[in-house]
């Protein structure tokens, strides 16, 4: 049976007993702060089976996108350490929220098992937890599983969490059972007692669990409002039973991985894949296979690499892959490569792959150049350290994981796998105090306090999430859904909100709600969607937050300037995004923006700096558009393939993947999918002004940009600037130009006659420098401290001295610019015949100004930071000579 097949299946089967079959949301969860990654497929339900959200069905199924890598569950570290651990992997499950319970669960799960797939149920499986009587007896008695097939397991209270699942330290929770599978019959007789069986024979692969508490922030346990199912099934786990295979990468999700893999190392695996699994180096490839599908997948939705966080984990799971590539023998950047691989299996089930796929590879392939120019570098240091630890018989040290993160970018994570591989043990704790020491604290690692603590909130009227009507209204009559006091006031949900949140790089509304009774006036700060539904972050202006205060209409009104000057900035964002394709590279993709009242900032792809001229043509291109006065064309809930395929809409990253999509046409000039909110008519935006050009990243440029008054202030800023210069050069703004021409001219030219000047001055003073001459053995030795303000000076002094003596040996010294200069010259005669080199001379003195120096045999310069040492280094000078010449 192949996977198509098992999900296609699957899906058909709760289907038809009425269940909705809803698609995969994204692996990078949506507003939810708990999470790095999708975890399981019940995380887009969390809310559901809280009991804060209500949908209009009872019963769902879904094959979901998971990422297991950070966080309460995270299978990285055992990814190729053993046969079944995956880092991405493909949930399918059944839900039931409220609804059924614990006998159906179970009977349809049998029926999959025997039915769907086939398997043979004698080398099924069944845990239970320790006091789920009502589910043992379901299977036992009316199922007929002997009882040397099923076991009990886990204890809550013990700390024991076997068979009782949880999403995170907080949230949805309860006991489960759990299906198994007999990976090998012929090894002999199974004993299943609790935690007595083999988990590398008796594989997992199906979990149910009875959703019946919400655990907070302090452990506790709360019962839940309704009695849920969540079950989650492998998809790859059972497509490798259904395989007869040992090993979860031996299915065909992973073939065209690893064919593609190995053919970029010139070798074809694909005529004998039993050998290939048999290799040494499967590992290997295996952990490259697993990591790829994680990188590719997280990047097409909306994920980037980073230091922190989930773009730090990401980091780590594309450098632990590419550890591994080293190992096969690849020495440039592959990872992007087999990403095709990955596009090319999977874009039939996960359409973002074929929209932004080659894009994510483009993200990869600058990730990878980043990593592999310290990669050598680092296994170095990380072989020597490993040998030593393992002729000392110490652990790796805190302060070399450190030192390997941060010079040469190792995940510590990564360097721990890798050691303990090579049975070396590590100081994880030592690290963290390095890297607090170093005050490096990743906020990361603060995604986890900042749970919505669903708990936290107070119903004021029950209903559906509130309908977003901001795109055609401003204000709007409302109930308070719900709220929660915060420490700036409150948050609130609203029965319908014209506030736009947070999306799509455009910032979220501000403005206010007012209770219609005058009792309560709040100021939104901000608007963010979350799992429960679009929040208002409030303030509050009047009033007191009481539960009657909250009680009847409010006027929900939008901060009407500040949208629309956010708007012109938005619809300005598509005209420059499609500017610089037109102008620069059709290449650029976007890969991040801002969007906010005050200004654009849009990042995109490209691998060197737009020019000057290629700035200016973008900035003449869109304010054409904007004279030009397109009428700004939305085309709500299109099909997807109609927008891509008919419109020509540009897909981007972290978009997501409904069956319908909203189009915002500019005719003529772009087309992008987008949920953000815009002007009807280009010349509402009035002027559009570049601010500034950077880079942000290998590969990746910035542009910011003003819209409107804003671009017009700017420029009123610029002429403000211009005559205010003019003023102070005593020009005109006409003349400005003419003016600054011929103050440089006349610098220039006051500048050569200072230079004479100086050299005169020299010519002059220096008559009485030899005057001053001691003689030793013939030769003149001058040694004099001077007032000049430039080496130059120094060295027409010196020059000038040598001029008027035939043998002479010189030091000057000055202070210039708070700092010592001291100069030596010779002549040639004295380097000649008695091999005396001006540098030696001046370093037998330099010490007193606390220098050193250089140069060539007949003149020297030396710099030092202590000017007061200088009269004694010119003091020194005559002993200096003395002891040289042994005179
Ligand atoms: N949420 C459970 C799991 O992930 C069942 O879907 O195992």
């Amino acid at each position: 049976m192949k996977p198509d097949e098992i999900r296609s299946k699957y899906l058909s089967f709760f289907a038809e007993r009425d269940h909705r079959v809803v698609s995969s949301s994204p692996v990078i969860p949506q507003g939810d702060q708990t999470l790095l990654f999708t975890n399981a497929g019940m995380n887009q339900f969390k809310d559901v089976l809280l009991g804060n959200e209500k949908r209009d069905y009872a019963r769902a199924a879904s094959v979901q996108k998971c990422i297991r890598a950070g966080g309460k569950h995270n299978d990285l570290d055992e990814v190729g350490r053993d046969g079944r651990h995956l880092t991405f992997f493909e949930m399918l499950g059944n839900w039931s929220f409220g609804d059924y319970y614990k006998r159906d669960t179970i009977k349809w799960a049998w029926e999959v098992v025997t039915e769907v797939l086939g398997l043979d149920v004698e080398r099924v499986y069944i845990t239970t937890y320790k006091d789920d009587d009502e589910a043992y007896d379901i299977w036992t008695k009316e199922i007929g599983i002997p009882l040397h097939r099923i076991a009990r397991q886990g204890d809550v209270e013990q700390g024991n969490e076997e068979n009782f699942w949880s999403m995170g330290p907080t949230g949805p929770c309860g006991p489960c059972t759990e299906l198994f599978f007999d990976m090998s019959p012929s090894d002999g007789p199974v004993t299943f007692i609790e935690g007595q069986y083999d988990e590398e024979r008796i594989i997992e692969f199906w979990n149910c669990v009875f959703m019946e508490f919400n655990r907070d922030e302090d452990g506790n346990l709360t019962p839940l409002p309704m009695q849920s199912v969540d079950t989650g099934m492998g998809l790859d786990r059972i497509a490798m039973v259904k395989a007869g295979a040992r090993n979860v990468f031996q299915t065909e999700l992973f073939t065209p991985i690893f064919v593609k893999t190995a053919e970029l190392l010139g070798r074809d695996i694909s005529a004998d894949l039993q050998a290939f699994y048999n290799d040494d180096l499967f590992t290997h490839y295996a952990v490259i296979a697993d990591h790829i599908r994680s990188v590719t997948f997280s990047l097409c939705d909306g994920a980037k690499f980073g230091n922190q966080g989930r773009g730090s984990v990401l980091r780590s799971i594309l450098r632990r892959a590419m550890f591994h590539g080293k190992q096969l023998g690849f020495e440039t950047p592959f990872m992007h490569e087999v990403a095709q691989a990955v596009i090319d299996t999977y874009s039939e089930v996960y359409p973002e792959l074929a929209a932004v796929g080659s894009q994510a590879r483009t993200l990869i392939k600058l990730e990878e150049e980043k990593f592999l120019s310290t990669l050598d570098r680092g296994l170095s240091l990380f072989e020597r350290v490993i040998e030593k630890a393992k002729e000392t018989g110490e652990g790796l040290d805190g302060e070399t994981i450190f030192t390997l993160h941060t010079t040469f970018g190792f995940p510590p994570d990564m360097t721990a796998v890798l050691a303990e591989d090579e049975g070396v043990e590590v100081d994880m704790e030592g690290y963290q105090v390095a890297f607090t020491n170093h005050q490096l604290a990743s906020k990361g690692k603060d995604l986890y306090a900042n749970a919505i603590g669903a708990g936290d909130w107070a119903t004021i009227n029950e209903g559906p999430a509130a309908e977003f009507t901001g795109y055609t209204s401003l204000t709007e009559t409302a109930q308070i859904r719900r709220y929660r006091t915060t420490e700036a006031g409150c948050d609130v949900l609203l029965s319908v909100t014209p506030f736009y949140a947070e999306s799509g790089g455009q910032v979220g509304d501000t403005g206010a709600i007012v209770a219609a009774s005058g009792a309560l006036s709040l100021e939104v700060t901000d608007t963010q969607k979350t799992p429960i539904g679009i929040v208002h972050h409030c303030k509050i202006t009047s009033g007191e937050l009481t539960e009657e205060a909250l009680q009847g209409n409010f006027s929900a009104q939008v901060d009407a300037t500040a949208r629309k000057l956010t708007i012109s900035n938005h619809t300005a964002t598509h005209l420059l995004h499609a500017a610089l394709r037109d102008i620069v590279s059709d290449e650029v993709f976007q890969s991040g923006s801002s969007v906010t009242p005050e200004k654009l900032r849009f990042d995109f792809s490209l691998g060197q700096p737009v020019s000057s001229e290629q700035l200016r043509a973008i900035e003449d291109r869109v304010n054409e558009q904007i004279r030009a006065g397109h009428v700004v064309t939305i085309h709500e809930d299109v099909d997807r393939d109609r927008a891509v395929n008919e419109l020509g809409a540009m897909a981007i990253f972290g978009e997501k993947y409904g069956d319908t999509v909203r189009v915002v046409d500019i005719p003529g000039e772009s087309v992008e999918l987008c949920g953000g909110t815009h002007v009807s008519n280009t010349n509402e935006i009035g002027l559009f002004r570049i601010t500034h050009e950077s880079g942000v990243a290998a590969g990746i440029r910035r542009i910011e940009a003003v819209t409107g008054q804003a671009a017009y202030a700017s420029f009123q800023h610029d002429r403000a600037l211009l005559t205010t210069v003019a003023h102070a050069i005593k020009a005109e703004s006409h003349n400005v130009l003419d003016r600054a021409k011929s103050l440089t001219q006349e610098r220039a030219e006051l500048e050569r006659k200072l230079r004479q000047m100086s050299q005169k001055l020299a010519k002059l003073e220096s008559a009485g420098i030899v005057n001053d001459a001691i003689e030793i053995d013939g030769v003149k030795v001058i040694a004099q401290k001077i007032d000049v303000d430039s080496r130059d000076q120094l060295l027409a002094y010196a020059d000038k001295l040598r001029d008027k003596l035939d043998q002479a040996a010189i030091l000057l010294g000055a202070e210039i610019d708070g700092k010592a200069a001291l100069l030596c010259a010779v002549s040639d005669s004295v380097f000649k015949q008695r091999k005396v080199k001006a540098g030696d001379l001046v370093n037998k003195v330099a010490s007193h100004v606390n220098g050193r120096g250089g140069g060539r045999p007949t003149l020297a310069q030396a710099g030092g930071s202590n000017p007061a040492g200088l009269q004694d280094a010119v003091d020194a000078f005559e002993a200096a000579v003395r002891e040289t010449f042994g005179a």
